[in-house]
């Protein structure tokens, strides 16, 4: 049997041709900005290996807030650093903790502004692990008391939603925790909040810069009792699913540059919209290499967004979200 030869023409003649055929665009609706904020005043401290990141105090807050609206941004993170931490991490569900009172203002001054709170007892624990954990006398290793931790977590979810809140994003990934935290906004009554679950999250290194602005580094052992090890692509399918199965409106992968297959799987497998977590380890490489001349931080940074985009990520948390918006507009 013989086939006829077709050639199929490549549709790259022109600028105009090649926009016509393009599969991915990137679009300032696919970011959500992470914004890190600190008690006190007069503050805006930039994160020495995130250059462009600050700490914000609350009475600097509002012109940062502004500026992420004029530039079309739809969403942000927050995280804060507490002002003292403790052994159960009080400051994470306290009504006046630095993510609730910041959540309070930025839904006066934007109100459209989607905040999304991300609960963890890390940054407000003494220790810095994710939940109450006890050391393994022998081995040094963390072990979470993982029933006592889901309580206080459900504490903070629902005084981030009493807050103001738009979407809950529980990121310690312990057994349970997007259930117990679904039935806690549920009996408190917020029904319509969803549940951004940090569905599969690596023990990845690339955290290093955040936990040095968060304050959140473990003062012993590591989370690879409860992070997954980078090495595993199917536990991330079981990971996942029973997040959908506990009622998660959305999934995450995190980090993402390393993951995109686990990303692509992901988006094959469930329907939910798909978060890529772009973290901070990712964004300092690029600043440092950029910073030193060595590569193009536009392009680079354009072209790894797309990618994640194009595995299969419906949503990107990422830092560069302002420089790209501003791109994006000439
Ligand atoms: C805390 C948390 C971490 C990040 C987001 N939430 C760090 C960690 O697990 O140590 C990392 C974000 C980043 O690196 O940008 N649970
Ligand atoms: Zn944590």
């Amino acid at each position: 049997m013989s086939f006829p030869t077709v050639r199929h023409r490549r549709l790259r003649a022109s600028a105009a041709l090649r926009s016509m055929v393009r599969e991915t665009v990137l679009t300032v609706n696919d970011f959500i900005y992470p914004v890190y904020v600190v008690h006190g005043t007069n503050i805006k401290h930039e994160i020495r290996s995130m250059p462009g990141v600050y700490h914000f105090s609350l009475d600097l807050l509002e012109q940062e807030i502004r500026e992420i609206v004029s530039l079309g941004i739809k969403s942000i993170i927050l995280f804060g650093i507490p002002s003292s931490k403790d052994a159960v991490g009080s400051s994470a569900y306290d009504a006046e903790g630095i993510v609730q009172q910041a959540t309070r203002l930025i839904k006066q001054w934007a109100p459209e502004l989607v905040v999304v709170a991300d609960t963890c007892l890390c940054q407000f624990t003494d220790h810095g692990h994710c939940g109450i954990v006890h050391q393994h006398e022998l081995t040094g290793t963390a072990e979470v008391d993982n029933d006592e931790s889901l309580k206080l977590l459900v504490k903070t979810a629902v005084s981030q939603a009493e807050a103001g809140a738009d979407i809950i994003a529980p990121s310690n990934m312990m057994d349970g925790f997007v259930s117990a935290i679904r039935e806690g906004l549920d009996e408190a009554g917020y029904t319509n909040v969803p549940i951004m679950s940090y569905s599969v999250k690596y023990a990845s290194a690339y955290y290093g810069p955040f936990r040095e602005a968060a304050h959140s580094a473990p003062q012993f052992g590591d989370r690879k009792t409860y992070q997954m090890d980078p090495a595993n692509a199917r536990e991330a399918l079981r990971e996942a699913e029973s997040d959908v199965l506990e009622g998660a409106d959305f999934l995450m992968v995190k980090p993402a540059l390393s993951y995109l297959d686990i990303i692509r799987t992901l988006k094959d497998q469930f329907d939910l919209p798909l978060v890529a977590y772009n973290v901070s380890g990712e964004y300092a490489m690029v600043k440092a290499a950029a910073a030193n001349g060595w590569i193009d931080e536009r392009l680079i940074t354009l072209e790894t967004l797309t990618g994640m985009k194009r595995a299969g990520a419906d949503l990107i948390i990422t830092y560069h979200a302002k420089d790209v918006a501003r791109w994006l507009q000439d």
